[in-house]
């Protein structure tokens, strides 16, 4: 994947406005609907300035083949020669490295906990109903990354929010986000074949179960922040329902593929694509960060960041989807790649091209990793989470 070196600088947002505690947070949410939201994402790149992330992971895996070359004779320690692979790398670019370190550890940490969570809240049954769970389960447990569930437990955990809770916030944003891939990948839908690396639902079992496993995905999403034992107390429960609901439906998740259906027959115009977009892939990422915040007492100023941040990271998480489309990796993605073009798909890419789109990547990262400045170092792995989305791969 051909990527630049740079950002640009540019900054057009204004901090968030710190406002009086009696303002609900619908009515700040309302002021980020996608409508809105285009006036923050547009403009012309002003000074570049150089992207030390993106170095920093390509000396790494310099310094991984190097290290890799060094052990195969055994003749030295890896430790040693670790330490003598990343000698020549600048303290500046060692940080770097060690936030990338410390990203990767955690998805690593992050999957593992949701694949065991959703194991437990997915039990595998010794009746007829087993063929619908066991598809679930193949779609679910899965190699994704887990994006969903890194942003509930890293934002959770920096508002200090109780783990049992985060769990289920965790597993049923995954739980939704997975139903939404199965209907997407479905023949009258996107029409794919792979998905997390693996054939989707429907080429694995059928079609008919691969509309069941979605729906029963989605509905237990529900059974599990509803009932008794979820560790909340009854308002928060109701208001995160409420907020999943609503990003999840037709004023959601839902609402955004229809408008990406409408985007097969005709371009969608600069404004209905930032809109299609915040509703089908930033809605699940607006709630994966603001659930936390109601079961914790986290500020209204915080609260307001959060939710321009997750605004910002749903635009630089779709972009680079649409980069990855056009030039990715299929097998390093674990899905079908080139089929936006092919399905005359409107994009960002179709919209903007690619080298554009690069340039607004840039521009949209750094907007977002300003929003987090409000929370200081408790943010640092949110920020080397927004710089790898921007950069990523898969
Ligand atoms: C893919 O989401 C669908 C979009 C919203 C663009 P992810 O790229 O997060 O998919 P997984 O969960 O890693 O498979
Ligand atoms: C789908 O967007 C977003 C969802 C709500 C599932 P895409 O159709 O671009 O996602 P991929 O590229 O198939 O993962
Ligand atoms: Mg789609
Ligand atoms: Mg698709
Ligand atoms: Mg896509």
């Amino acid at each position: 994947m051909t990527k630049k070196n740079s950002y640009s600088s540019q900054t057009q947002n204004k901090k968030p406005k710190k406002s009086a505690n009696i303002i609900s947070f619908d009515e700040i949410a309302s002021r980020f609907e996608p409508k809105s939201r285009l006036s923050i994402s547009t403009g012309t790149p002003a000074n570049i300035i150089s992207f030390d992330f993106l170095k920093a992971l390509s000396q790494a895996h310099e310094a991984e083949d190097f290290m890799q070359a060094d052990t195969s004779d055994g003749t030295k320690s890896l430790k040693k020669s670790r330490t003598t692979a990343f000698a020549h790398l600048s303290p500046e670019l060692l940080s770097v490295l060690s936030r990338v370190d410390q990203l990767t550890n955690k998805f690593e940490i992050v999957r593992t906990q949701t694949n065991e969570d959703l194991n437990h809240f997915l039990p595998e049954q010794n009746d007829l109903t087993n063929r619908v769970w066991e598809a679930m389960r193949y779609s679910a447990l899965s190699d994704g990354k887990a994006l969903r569930p890194f942003l509930v437990w890293t934002v959770g955990q920096m508002l200090d929010c109780l783990p049992e809770a985060l769990s289920r916030i965790a597993c049923a944003v995954e739980m939704v986000h997975t139903y939404s891939l199965i209907h997407d990948d479905l023949p009258a839908m996107d029409n794919d074949t792979l998905r997390r690396g693996k054939p989707t639902c429907h080429i694995a079992f059928d079609e008919a179960t691969a509309i069941l496993a979605g729906d029963g995905l989605l509905t237990k999403a529900f059974e599990i922040l509803s009932e008794p034992n979820c560790p909340m107390l009854a308002q928060q429960k109701c208001r995160i329902i409420c907020e999943l609901a609503k990003c999840a439906g037709a004023s959601g998740m839902i609402g955004g593929q229809m408008i990406d259906m409408y985007g097969e027959t005709k371009q969608l115009s600069e404004e209905e694509i930032y809109q299609m977009q915040a509703l089908k892939t930033g809605k699940l990422l607006h709630f994966s960060c603001i659930a936390p915040c109601f079961i914790s007492n986290c500020p209204m100023e915080e609260k307001i960041a959060l939710v321009e941040y997750a605004h910002l990271l749903g635009i630089l998480f779709q972009m680079t989807d649409d980069l990855l489309d056009a030039w990715g990796d299929e097998q390093t993605i674990g899905k079908s790649v080139r089929k936006d073009a092919k399905a005359n798909k409107s994009t960002f890419v179709s919209l903007y091209g690619t080298e554009k789109t690069v340039e607004r990547v840039q521009e949209i990262c750094k907007q977002a990793l300003e929003k987090l400045e409000i929370f200081g170092e408790r943010a640092a792995l949110l920020k080397s989470l927004t710089e790898y989305i921007a950069v990523r791969d898969k």
